[in-house]
């Protein structure tokens, strides 16, 4: 049986506008992403990788071109839908981790759940869970600025995945790590994938962690290009 497609770009293309000129960045990106999948896109730098992530993240609107959610199009003047789609169903890690730093651990874990009114019960009960997956539970009650980078980068992924996201896009998850730290951090993502049957689309230059992904594909020239067996 074929795998739900829940997302679909069609004809996809940004333009940037300034007082140089026009910049085309994305020219016609077709992209179907399967429920399960794991995604890997590569490609220098400037191209135009995270301007695609936050379009298939609802962050940034494309100028021309069509986003299915789930087989619906994407309407963005409904933006309360959009604001809906994204919080219930899409988690993000950036490449800075943007964790508090006045709150704990937990505390930052448990903020999707605060914020969608979960009972502090049952945040507490997801925030263990999480932990064991991250094997951060001695780390609970620490504050970001006493975890090493690697940790701090589980938090995020902790925090991207907290309400259970069908789709967690990730921006370089492991640009600022060591190679040790970068290749626990992919494990976690495999475990996510694998236990919740997560979907991830991640931008990376680590080619070790494309590996482990489903398909890869490199941004050229505004377009992607998909590449076998790297
Ligand atoms: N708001 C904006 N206005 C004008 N140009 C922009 C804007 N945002 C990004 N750009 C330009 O679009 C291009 C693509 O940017 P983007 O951040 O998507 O690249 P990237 O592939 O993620 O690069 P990196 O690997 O360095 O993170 C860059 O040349 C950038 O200068
Ligand atoms: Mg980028």
């Amino acid at each position: 049986m074929d795998k739900e497609i829940i997302v679909e770009l069609k004809n996809i293309a940004k333009r940037y506008y300034n007082p140089q000129g026009e910049l085309e960045i994305l020219k016609k990106i077709d992209l179907q992403i399967l429920k399960g999948d794991r995604i890997a896109i590569l490609g220098p730098s400037g191209v135009g990788k995270t301007t695609l992530l936050n379009i298939i993240g609802t962050l940034d609107k494309p100028t021309s071109g069509e986003i299915y959610y789930f087989g619906k199009e994407l309407n963005w003047d409904r933006e309360e839908d959009v604001l809906k789609l994204r919080r219930e169903k899409i988690g993000f890690i950036f490449q800075l981790h943007y964790l508090i730093p006045e709150f704990t651990v937990i505390e930052n874990l448990i903020l999707p759940g605060l914020i969608s009114k979960w009972k502090i019960k049952d945040c507490l009960k997801r925030a263990e869970e999480i932990l064991n997956i991250l094997n951060l539970s001695q780390r609970a009650q620490h504050k970001p600025y006493a975890l090493s980078g690697g940790e701090r980068q589980k938090v995020a992924i902790g925090r991207a995945i907290f309400l259970n996201p069908v789709l967690l896009l990730a921006d370089e998850p492991t640009g600022n790590l060591d190679p040790e730290s970068a290749e626990e951090v992919v494990n976690i993502f495999l475990k996510i994938n694998q236990t919740f049957g997560t979907t991830i689309v991640m931008v990376t230059h680590n080619w070790e962690l494309a590996k482990k992904m489903k398909r890869n594909y490199l941004l050229k020239n505004g377009f992607l290009v998909k590449l076998e067996k790297i």
